[in-house]
């Protein structure tokens, strides 16, 4: 465990690809268990998005000195020391210094939002999260018939340890629990999701950061059942006080009270809720084509 909690996190580019062209960069960050450099996962997205857009420069993170220490920390890790390093490595590429646009995929899409609203340069222009955590999750991946007491039993077992420090400074889905029963809990035990949703202060600069994106695109799963509730893809998750009725976006007071500018952007129609009818992270090229790669022009 330490040695894992000790990794060095560097950050490289996957394979990188120099071209001229007309589209801006594009910058992946990839999901739970998956890595930079997966021929089928982030490889594959790489050479679409080269296909479509004439060549243009994509950069899959990566974080870790190798694929394997990449994917460990997918699990391990601080979120936090994660999005500073991505920031700096960001920062430091000249090729991106003209802005870029970003797709996060499962988690990746809540680490990049945090990497919008904390590092506005350079310029993040279009954003696009797909099956991201936005609210959090409450839940087991899979375990989603809350009518069987064991998906209950265990989310609140789960409950029990995530905001423990130990936990919460090592174990980055601990970092996205969210449990809606202790509320309070939450919001002063976990380091990183109250953080960037403006839960405990408002940071003015967080707002007006995430207001300079063209576009916020969220696209939900229909039939995910890994992200529980699967509406935290779209910023809807469990009213306080209990675990069964959802609120969507527009009825939280993130949004009532506009504190990330969410409200701001949708009604400019600066915020798209898209879906994809399949489970998580189920997705053909024909649909990323047709319906994420308009918003990378
Ligand atoms: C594609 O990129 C080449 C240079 O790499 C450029 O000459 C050409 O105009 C670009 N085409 C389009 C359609 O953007
Ligand atoms: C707001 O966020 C920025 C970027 O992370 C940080 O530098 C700044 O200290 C924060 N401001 C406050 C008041 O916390
Ligand atoms: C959920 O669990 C209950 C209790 O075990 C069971 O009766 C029901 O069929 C399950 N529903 C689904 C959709 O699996």
């Amino acid at each position: 465990m330490t040695s894992l909690i000790c990794v060095v996190l560097i950050l490289c580019t996957a394979s990188i690809t120099v071209a001229q062209s007309d589209y801006l960069p594009v910058v992946l960050w990839h999901g739970m268990g998956d890595s930079c450099c997966n021929p089928s996962t982030m490889g594959r997205i790489k050479n679409l998005i080269q296909e479509q857009h004439n060549g243009t420069y994509v950069v899959s993170i990566m974080i870790g000195n190798s694929i394997i220490a990449d994917e460990e920390s997918s699990f391990l890790g601080n979120a936090n020391d994660q999005v500073a390093f991505v920031c700096e490595k960001l920062q430091a590429d000249p090729e991106l210094s003209g802005g870029y646009h970003a797709i996060g995929f499962s988690q990746g899409g809540q680490f990049l939002r945090a990497v919008a609203q904390r590092c506005p340069s350079p310029p993040m222009v279009n954003f696009a999260t797909l099956g991201s955590q936005h609210q959090g999750v409450f839940g087991f991946p899979t375990c989603d018939n809350f009518t069987e007491p064991f998906c209950e039993d265990l989310r609140l077992v789960l409950s029990q340890g995530a905001y423990l420090p130990g936990l919460q400074n090592h174990v980055i889905q601990a970092q996205y629990w969210h449990d809606p029963l202790d509320e309070a809990g939450y919001r002063q035990g976990n380091i990183f999701l109250p953080d960037i949703n403006q839960e405990n202060t408002i940071n003015e600069s967080y707002k007006q950061n995430l207001l300079a994106l063209e576009n916020l695109i969220l696209v939900l799963f229909l039939q995910d059942i890994t992200v529980i509730p699967r509406e935290s893809s779209w910023f809807g998750f469990y009213k306080p006080g209990q675990d069964i009725e959802l609120q969507t976006l527009q009825e939280s007071v993130l949004y009532t009270e506009d504190r990330l500018g969410l409200k701001a952007l949708d009604e400019a129609g600066k915020l798209h809720f898209l879906t994809s009818d399949g489970g998580h992270m189920h997705y053909t090229d024909e649909w990323f084509i047709e319906n994420i790669l308009p918003y990378l022009t």
